[in-house]
């Protein structure tokens, strides 16, 4: 048998398929601990986001051991700690660098559940490409969002960060951040790579406490929380960050099924996967590994590449491969996926192309007046009693509470690049821009702790003003991370404050309007009944002080809508409009029913409440056509009139019920939104499109199906049944 003669390679030239590329030339050329380096993510000082804080890492940076960063802030130390990297080390391999830019770099957005009100795709891609582009001119080419955890328990501090409650919202959000992050393509020098966070169902920690186990059945975490970073994937998300928490007893960062077989084998991802800060280390914690060798493999064969904050991959993957616990070749796919990002990020070629140019002021003040337009948006009025708001015959205000004049504060958790100094407080705001209105100031009280002592002078300037506006809430790092609160109420000496002002204005004659900064919804039944106006301010940013004055000037009005249940009492908590029906549906008249003998089963405030200063009615419900099949598409009409004396946005939430399947099916199910604005006395028609193929569902087997039969549309301004409209569509096999 003639030994086939080898391809003949001239010098010089070899044919396209043999060509090595930069990678394969880098994973001959890389040593094991070069390799490692690539997937050990170090932080910086420049903020601090977990319990471990990193030396300095410039010695490691030449030598390779650590191939990326986070928490660095500024063009300067960003740029030089690449050039380290890029012409100080052996194979002068660039650092992927990233910051938790969550709701803003330097020029704050409002918080993610603040965003979430807006209920407007677009907004949400804008407020993350404006990010982007201020954090790329920066140097930085990664962040650590959009997080994407649906939350049901205002206990868990982390509800400031995500999508609010339903997952369709989430799904919403998370394509829309993905696409605004990304941008043009990850090559764009203004687009960063996102990371789709904490995969997955981190929002149901046991009793809303940070970090503490997650027991949900498989039919939750298909039909809640995996709908969002399917989503994030679909759009292309660059990375993913596991949970800390255990799933059903297996650790996010080791979980092999919910890792490699669900996300980069059922939704097709196939980019990189980053570990929380130490949580490769903390396997050891959970009690599925003996030491840092045995957490590393793990986590290496569940799929995550790059070890943030553990050195496990470092100081672990040697003594594993020892022991055979991993292969060189698992090792070798996660360097290679780290690589192709790095490439993707065109970080190669072009190493200092973010951050080498500087931005321009008219940016920077068009970026702060977008920043004011989407925190007057955010906002949610909640109650405006005797139409309260806008403030009218106002000449002097009494500005009152401890978070009137608390710039920093208004950051909300994550505040990044975001310096105190470029925040404007409510004081300030309401001060510059309420034209004719004297703004006179007193905290009151501070945000926590038991000292009541300023109450009175508090109070007193209410004998001296026409109208008060409290400022109540809770401290910028009373959530977000580590944040859980057993008590979600007003804390410290607030209620006090609050109840002795309210018996002051209210026995003059004076109304009260009371804005609440929270990352959560407050257990505030109380302040409900009692203030004439009740503002959800969450925490809105940079713009703070501005855009509260456009509300309360009526220049703006309030069109947010809650993302989130306002539970009446913890103790309804879990409380969410998606549940499923009882047996025994609640009714008063029968004791043998679901429902609490000390609190009603209601919220305080339902998914989707929020007023305007119109009066919007919507009407003449219309669903066509009357039966559909799974290829078909349900258009839905509905008419929205403008009742009131003020130009308004209206929401119009689209919402199913399937009353009879072959499983429980939930009392309702977020399927769309429109918005309209419309001036006084003006009707406008708004259409919404459902495909009906999106009324499949996981049947008794947790496989989707779709399944004939008579489907409720209901249509209205909130997910409370008792205001919606309500049509039918017939599925037909
Ligand atoms: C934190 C958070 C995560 C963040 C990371 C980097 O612990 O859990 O959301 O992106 O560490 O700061």
């Amino acid at each position: 048998m003639p030994v086939r003669a080898a391809p003949t390679i001239m010098p010089g030239y070899l044919p396209r398929k043999y060509a090595m590329s930069r990678i394969d030339e880098l994973m001959c050329k890389m040593t094991l601990p070069e390799k490692l380096g690539q997937l050990t993510m170090t932080a910086a000082g420049y903020a601090v986001t977990g319990p471990i804080i990193a030396g300095d890492s410039t010695e490691a940076i030449k030598t390779g051991a650590i191939g990326n960063l986070l928490n660095l802030i500024g063009p300067g130390p960003i740029h030089e700690m690449q050039r380290l990297a890029v012409e100080e080390s052996r194979l002068g391999i660039p650092l992927l660098i990233g910051l938790d830019i969550i709701h803003g770099h330097r020029t704050l957005f409002p918080i993610p559940l603040g965003e979430a009100a807006l209920f407007d795709r677009d907004a949400w891609t804008l407020t993350a490409r404006a990010s982007a582009v201020e954090a790329a001119a920066d140097g930085l080419a990664l962040t650590f969002a959009p997080m994407l955890d649906v939350s049901r328990d205002p206990r868990w501090g982390r509800t400031a960060e995500g999508p609010g409650e339903d997952p369709w919202l989430g799904a919403q959000i998370a394509a829309a951040k993905v696409r605004g992050f990304q941008g043009g393509g990850l090559a764009c020098a203004d687009s960063l790579a996102a990371c789709a966070k904490h995969f997955c169902a981190y929002g149901p920690v046991t009793a809303g406490r940070e970090y503490a186990a997650v027991d949900i059945s498989e039919r939750t975490l298909r039909e809640i929380h995996l709908p969002a970073f399917a989503a994030a994937v679909k759009a292309g998300v660059a990375t993913v960050m596991p949970a800390f928490t255990d799933l059903n007893g297996i650790p996010m960062t080791a979980h092999t099924a919910l890792l490699r077989d669900t996300l980069r084998g059922e939704f097709g991802f196939d980019g990189v996967l980053i570990s929380d800060y130490n949580a490769i280390g903390e396997l050891i914690r959970h009690g599925v590994a003996a030491d840092l060798a045995e957490a590393a493999a793990l986590a290496l064969k569940a799929g995550i590449d790059i070890d943030m904050m553990a050195d496990a991959y470092r100081k672990g993957l040697p003594v594993a491969l020892e022991r055979g616990l991993v292969t060189m070749e698992q090792i070798d796919t996660a360097v290679r996926r780290v690589l192709a990002l790095k490439e993707r990020l065109d970080l190669f070629d072009d190493p200092y192309r973010r951050g080498s140019q500087p931005e321009d002021q008219e940016t920077v003040g068009r970026r702060r007046l977008l920043a004011r337009s989407i925190a007057a948006r955010a906002a949610v009025l909640l109650k405006n009693d005797r139409d309260t708001l806008p403030l009218a015959k106002v000449r002097r205000l009494a500005l009152i509470g401890p978070l009137a004049d608390a710039p920093a504060e208004m950051r909300g958790p994550w505040w990044a690049a975001g310096v105190p100094e470029g925040q404007v407080s409510v004081l300030a705001g309401l001060s510059r821009e309420l034209e004719g209105i004297e703004v006179l100031h007193a905290p009151g009280s501070a945000i926590v702790g038991d000292d009541c002592g300023h109450i009175a002078a508090a109070v007193e300037l209410c004998d001296h003003v026409d109208a008060i506006v409290l400022c109540l809430g809770e401290g910028a790092n009373m959530s977000g991370e580590a944040a859980s609160r057993a008590c979600p109420e007003l804390p410290g000496p607030q209620r006090t404050l609050a109840e002795a002002v309210l018996d002051r204005a209210h026995g003059m004659g004076k109304r009260v309007t009371a804005i609440l900064f929270s990352g959560r919804p407050l257990i505030v039944p109380w302040l409900a009944e009692r203030a004439d106006a009740l503002l959800a301010a969450w925490f809105l940013g940079s713009e703070t002080g501005p855009a509260l004055a456009d509300i309360l000037a009526g220049r703006v009005s309030p069109s947010g809508r809650t993302p989130v249940t306002w539970p009446r009492a913890l103790g309804q908590v879990p409380i969410f409009f998606g549940q499923r029906p009882s047996g025994r549906p609640a009714d008063p008249k029968d004791h043998f029913t679901s429902k609490y003998l000390d609190v009603p089963n209601e919220p305080l405030y339902p998914f989707g409440h929020g007023l305007g200063y119109g009066r919007l009615v919507q009407s003449n419900l219309r669903v066509a056509p009357d039966s559909v099949t799974e290829s078909g598409t349900i258009e839905v009409k509905v008419d929205v009139t403008n009742e009131g004396a003020h130009s308004a946005v209206e929401t119009v939430f689209l919402f199913t019920r399937d009353k009879l399947a072959s499983v429980a099916r939930p009392l309702l199910e977020l399927r769309g939104f429109a918005k309209v604005e419309l001036r006084p006395g003006e009707t406008g028609t708004v259409r919404l499109s459902l495909p009906a193929a999106e009324l499949r569902f996981l049947g008794a087997d947790l496989a989707p199906v779709f399944e004939p039969g008579e489907v409720e549309i209901l249509v209205g301004p909130c997910a409370d049944r008792s205001r919606l409209l309500v049509g039918s569509v017939r599925l037909l096999a």
